[in-house]
């Protein structure tokens, strides 16, 4: 549980995209003042057993799904490596911005649904950099005192998360691979925050790619070990569109940590089959509950599919 409450300090604001931020960004170890001795782990694999962020040297040398996805969504935490990278995918495989974009509008329309649902603790799995309008800033706008618990295996993505939320007592960061159930649900970070025997809000945005097995078994896992009344949100990356992925599974797999693996709708609704999916069910990201006046355009690519639901 948590401690006595600290003196509550609003979210750290969204990270400005500036030349000095972003190359203090290319030495990630150094601009966070981390500890010199940070302590490798095994490639690709979470370090230290507290869930304790432990930077993973190697991780530095090649680009990650976290800091490119971060890089395309105006962010400052990603390296050269990372932008290389990017701007070779915004090149070659279409409007990547704008389907990086249309994942991270559709996080926060889900949010503020499941907020307003009375969801008032998540678990975002696979969270990436905890800026531009992620889970924690869409809970503060609401004005809500719902707790966040991200996870994600990339080391850097998660020594920056805890560096910003350090003064934000209602969110942590545990480095965890989602494949692992048990890893994921006993981090520190997690089990110090939430209550898993109240209804949850289990986060999945444009991560469960990234496993390569048997995704929908995975998340049955996780829905088996919460509690009655406990949702599930869901962005998936695909190639049914077609425009926007042409070299995309091509080039990351220079990625530190698993290249995606995208999935058809039917594969998706297969995942998502241990819900009841709120209207309009399983859809196109930007189509999932547009704000008025803020509908796709045709021209947008369809990169993700997407969908809320609440656990049977
Ligand atoms: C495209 S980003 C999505 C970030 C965020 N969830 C969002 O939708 O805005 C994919 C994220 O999945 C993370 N990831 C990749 N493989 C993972 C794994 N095995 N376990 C946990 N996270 C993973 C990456 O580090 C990255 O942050």
């Amino acid at each position: 549980m948590l401690g006595p409450p600290r003196r509550r300090r609003p979210a750290p604001p969204a990270a400005t995209p500036s030349a000095e931020v972003a190359e203090r960004a290319v030495a990630p170890r150094a601009a966070l003042g981390l500890p010199p001795g940070a302590v490798p782990g095994q490639s690709g694999r979470p370090a230290g057993e507290d869930g304790r962020p432990r930077v993973v040297p190697e991780e530095f040398e090649r680009p990650s799904s976290a800091r490119v996805y971060d890089y395309l969504l105006g962010g400052a935490a990603h390296g050269a490596v990372d932008r290389r990278l990017g701007d070779e995918l915004t090149r070659t495989s279409g409007d990547v911005v704008t389907l990086a974009r249309e994942n991270r509008a559709f996080l926060r329309r889900a949010v503020r649904f499941l907020l307003a649902a009375g969801i008032d603790q998540f678990l975002d799995l696979g969270s990436g950099v905890p800026t531009m309008g992620n889970v924690h800033e869409v809970v503060a706008r609401s004005r809500s005192a719902a707790r966040v618990a991200y996870t994600d295996v990339d080391s850097i993505a998660a020594a920056h998360g805890q560096a910003l939320l350090a003064d934000v007592p209602t969110a942590s960061y545990s480095t965890a691979d989602v494949a692992d159930v048990d890893a994921v649900l006993s981090a520190p970070g997690v089990r110090g925050l939430l209550d898993l025997r109240r209804p949850v809000g289990l986060l999945a945005f444009s991560v469960l790619q990234h496993v390569r097995d048997d995704a929908a078994g995975l998340v049955e896992r996780y829905v088996a070990r919460l509690a009655p009344g406990s949702a599930l949100a869901v962005s998936h990356f695909t190639a049914d569109d077609g425009r926007a992925t042409a070299h995309v599974e091509r080039l990351t797999a220079r990625y530190a940590h698993s290249a995606p693996r995208p999935r058809t709708r039917d594969e998706v609704a297969r995942i998502v089959a241990v819900t009841d999916l709120v209207e309009p069910g399983l859809t196109w990201a930007g189509e999932w509950r547009p704000e008025a006046g803020r509908p796709p355009a045709p021209t947008d690519p369809r990169g993700h599919w997407a969908a809320v639901g609440f656990v049977r």
